[in-house]
């Protein structure tokens, strides 16, 4: 495993376009455990469910699928680099001698905060994933005080402690509550994925997690996929090109969350929790496009049907199709760059890198981050701005 990243590492700098800046926030945690959906599955959907994540993802980076709905890295990938940790193992993936002393990933694609039913893509939600840490930890423990050796291959109860606890869940929630209910009905229903999400974080919180950060969701009606089906009628869109309704619910949801998150701090004084506003990100790199180095900020760049959208729902990124009579192709685009997103769901790894050096910056983090000299030391990271 080790040897491998290190090539990774090699090929990420000697290629990236971005110039070296420094981050704002500053990071010392010995260990990262994260929870959410495929926004930050590192390949657990692809071990644990044998869900198929084949070519041409990770075409860009790891020049082969690597079990993320993405040509490339995630925002965690390039968020556990600015944090000079490997990137994190999914805790379903059990070939290849997984390491896991800097932590473990729970997120699975298709996950939701509420627990799964029978249509749901993944049966891990968000409640499953936190019941799949607590064994982690219990056995983690119980393994190393038989066997310090293991301390080279699972987190040590200090870290544990001192661990972030991260959550990026809420998008299926939302999304699959619009293909049966009206708007007003999802608004109603966040309160009910907001409850659930407490009971989960609770729990974390009562075997000992301390900090954590908390993603809001992203604008949901601008997804490729959401546009085209519910976005049919133009009135229905804003000045981006999204759709409205599922756009203000997310908004509706990240307020809510907000709230819980200061409840949090009150209920909790002795935890950290940062806010950080994902969706303030993804909607200025979607509206600001061009600025960013970006050329198509809706369109998909693996898909199939051509502009505006290079979407169509019966054919998936990479798959070949018999459509009305004709083998079709949901091909890559040649410069996935220049994309915004990737397969109509999930967005390329230019976005994500974009979004992840904004998180950086620490301006879009609620508390924002304390700067201190020491926290602009020995960190590396690349600069938003896309130079061409
Ligand atoms: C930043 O990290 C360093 C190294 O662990 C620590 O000593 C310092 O207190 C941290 N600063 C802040 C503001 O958290
Ligand atoms: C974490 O929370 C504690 C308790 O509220 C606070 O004293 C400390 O400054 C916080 N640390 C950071 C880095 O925000
Ligand atoms: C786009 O950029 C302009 C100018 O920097 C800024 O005022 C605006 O808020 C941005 N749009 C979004 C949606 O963030
Ligand atoms: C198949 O037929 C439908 C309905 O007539 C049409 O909208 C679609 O573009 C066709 N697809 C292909 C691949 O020809
Ligand atoms: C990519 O470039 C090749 C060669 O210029 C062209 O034939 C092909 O149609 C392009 N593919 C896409 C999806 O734009
Ligand atoms: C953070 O936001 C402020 C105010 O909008 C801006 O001046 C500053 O450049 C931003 N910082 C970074 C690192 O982008």
């Amino acid at each position: 495993m080790a040897p491998k990243f290190c090539i990774f590492k090699v090929i990420a700098i000697t290629f990236s376009i971005f110039p070296t800046v420094i981050p704002v926030t500053n990071f010392s945690f010995p260990a990262i455990f994260n929870f959410g959906d495929s926004n930050s599955d590192t390949g657990g959907l692809a071990a644990g469910f044998a869900f198929p994540v084949g070519p041409p993802n990770g075409q860009t980076y790891f020049l082969k699928p690597s079990g993320r709905f993405s040509d490339g890295r995630l925002i965690i990938d390039f968020l556990m680099d600015a944090m000079d940790l490997p990137f994190l193992n999914p805790y379903l993936d059990s070939v290849g001698a997984p390491n896991f002393q800097t932590g473990c990933n729970f997120a699975t694609g298709g996950s939701t905060i509420l627990p799964a039913n029978a249509a749901s893509t993944s049966p891990f939600s968000l409640g499953i994933q936190v019941a799949q840490f607590l064994k982690f930890k219990a056995r983690a423990l119980e393994l190393l005080d038989k066997d310090k050796r293991l301390q080279k291959y699972l987190p040590s109860e200090k870290s544990f402690k001192q661990a972030l606890y991260m959550f990026d869940v809420g998008q299926n929630d939302l999304d699959g509550a619009f293909y049966s209910k009206s708007e007003d009905q999802v608004l109603a229903l966040i309160q009910t994925f907001l409850t659930e999400f407490e009971t989960s974080f609770k729990k974390l919180y009562d075997v000992g997690a301390r900090k954590f950060w908390i993603h809001n969701t992203g604008p949901l009606g601008c997804l490729p996929r959401i546009i085209a089906k519910f976005g049919t009628d133009t009135t229905k869109l804003d000045q981006f090109g999204c759709v409205n309704s599922h756009n203000r619910a997310a908004n509706q949801f990240n307020m809510q969350l907000h709230d819980l998150c200061t409840k949090f701090r009150a209920q909790l004084p002795d935890a950290n929790i940062t806010y950080v506003d994902i969706f303030s990100i993804k909607l200025n790199l979607i509206s600001n496009y061009s600025q960013y180095g970006f050329k198509q900020p809706l369109a998909a760049c693996c898909g199939y049907g051509g502009p505006p959208l290079n979407f169509d729902s019966r054919i998936a990124c990479g798959e070949t199709k018999n459509l009305n009579g004709s083998m079709v192709t949901a091909t890559p685009c040649n410069n996935t760059a220049e994309y915004v997103n990737w397969d109509g769901n999930h967005y390329t790894e230019a976005a994500n890198e974009y979004v992840s050096s904004q998180i950086l910056t620490g301006n879009y983090s609620d508390p924002p981050p304390s700067v201190t000299a020491e926290s602009l030391l020995g960190s590396k990271f690349f600069d938003p701005r896309r130079l061409y």
